[in-house]
């Protein structure tokens, strides 16, 4: 029988891949889409005529439209990836950050309850190692205590544990995936990763001087959103749902990325100064091709996060392919031919 799956994020990064990898599997696909002044979005652009494809307008902040989806289709499985996703923006948005975030988890979990679909409707929430912030131990697992340090990650933290309540009450088959940072070619241009990759690729082709960027030191877990949708669709395959950690529990800082993408162009990167506002990257011409702005600093930072995800490998045989090196190196590539 074919599967019916809602996808609500779905003209984000892990939205593409995931309906890619969901029509792959033969599923119909229905898509929950904003209405914008531009046109859809790229990533989906070569899905849109699909015959399993289906996309609605609606938004987490408008019950209405959500709750008409619902009435008018029986989901087997939905796949809560929309939000408001920037970690810098949210401290300028908090309200809206909050509103779509975290009650819009609850609205659609109030969807499947009301029209009682519990025992048919299987849930997956984008939860976040954002959720760990200020990080109380490292590596952090599923057992690592939460410390949010971000109107993001605090809305993320509401949706959180409204999956576990609806869970743990209603017995709905509902999982939280703690993802940490994952890139790829579509990821969004102001995420570090990418805009540090599209602004080496324009360096190196003479068409831009330099990049700004905020700190430096921040260290991350980065893998690739294509390994970590496979991880998301194993969550909700399983017999039970449940939470875990998907990660590669490697770490690197956002400075060793910028020395990689520009060593992937053989551009040689010097730094001068001290950390901080005043520091510089030159190249070996002397120009000044890195640029401390204070605008990128967060009112409140997340140094480091690196995920353990022992769980996931042991219990939902989830492993990544890409490594960080593989990953830049494919951005780059895209940037470099697109
Ligand atoms: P993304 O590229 O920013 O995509 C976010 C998606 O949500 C887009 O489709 C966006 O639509 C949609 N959206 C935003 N506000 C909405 C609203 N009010 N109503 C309906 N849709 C709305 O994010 P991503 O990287 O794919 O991440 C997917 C999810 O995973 C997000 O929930 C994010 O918070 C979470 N997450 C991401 C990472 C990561 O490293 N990528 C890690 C952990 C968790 P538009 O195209 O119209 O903007
Ligand atoms: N965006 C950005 N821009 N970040 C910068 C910059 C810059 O110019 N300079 C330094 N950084 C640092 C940030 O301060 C942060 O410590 C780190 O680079 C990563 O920033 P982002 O790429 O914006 O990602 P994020 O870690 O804040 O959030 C992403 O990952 C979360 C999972 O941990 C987003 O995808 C979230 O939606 C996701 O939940």
């Amino acid at each position: 029988m074919t599967k019916t799956a809602l996808i609500t994020g779905i003209t984000g990064q892990d939205g593409g891949y995931l309906a890619e990898l969901l029509l792959d599997k033969g599923y119909m696909v229905h898509g929950l889409q904003r209405r914008v002044s531009s046109e859809p979005s790229r990533r989906i652009a070569h899905l849109i005529n699909h015959p399993n494809l289906k996309l609605h307008y609606g938004d987490l902040s408008d019950t209405g439209s959500l709750m008409k989806l619902f009435d008018l289709h029986l989901f087997n499985e939905v796949y809560n990836l929309a939000a408001q996703s920037h970690v810098r923006v949210s401290f300028d948005m908090p309200e809206y950050t909050a509103e779509v975030d975290g009650i819009g988890v609850l609205k659609l979990l109030e969807c499947i309850r009301t029209l009682g679909m519990t025992e048919h409707t299987r849930f997956y929430q984008a939860s976040t190692s954002e959720l760990y912030g200020k990080v109380v131990e490292t590596p952090q697992s599923e057992t690592t205590p939460f410390y949010p340090r971000s109107p993001y990650g605090v809305a993320k933290q509401f949706g959180f544990w409204t999956v576990k309540n609806y869970r743990e009450s209603y017995g709905i088959h509902a999982s939280n995936g703690i993802l940490f940072n994952h890139e790829s070619p579509w990821r969004g241009s102001e995420f570090v990763t990418q805009k540090i990759v599209q602004g080496v690729v324009k360096i190196a082709k003479g068409e831009q001087s330099h990049i700004e960027l905020g700190n430096l030191d921040a260290e991350r877990d980065w893998g690739h959103a294509k390994d970590y949708v496979e991880g998301m669709y194993r969550m909700v395959q399983h017999d039970y749902g449940d939470d875990y950690v998907l990660a590669t529990g490697e770490l690197h800082s956002v400075r060793e990325l910028v020395e990689a993408c520009f060593d992937a162009v053989d551009i040689r990167l010097r730094w001068e100064g001290k950390p901080g506002p005043d520091e510089i990257g030159v190249d070996e011409n002397g120009n000044t091709i890195v640029k401390i702005n204070p605008d990128f600093y967060r009112p409140a930072e997340v140094d480091l996060l690196l995920g353990n995800p022992t769980k996931a490998k042991e219990v939902l045989g989830w492993k990544p392919q890409y490594t960080f090196v593989s990953m830049i190196e494919e951005m780059m590539q895209f940037a470099l031919t697109n």
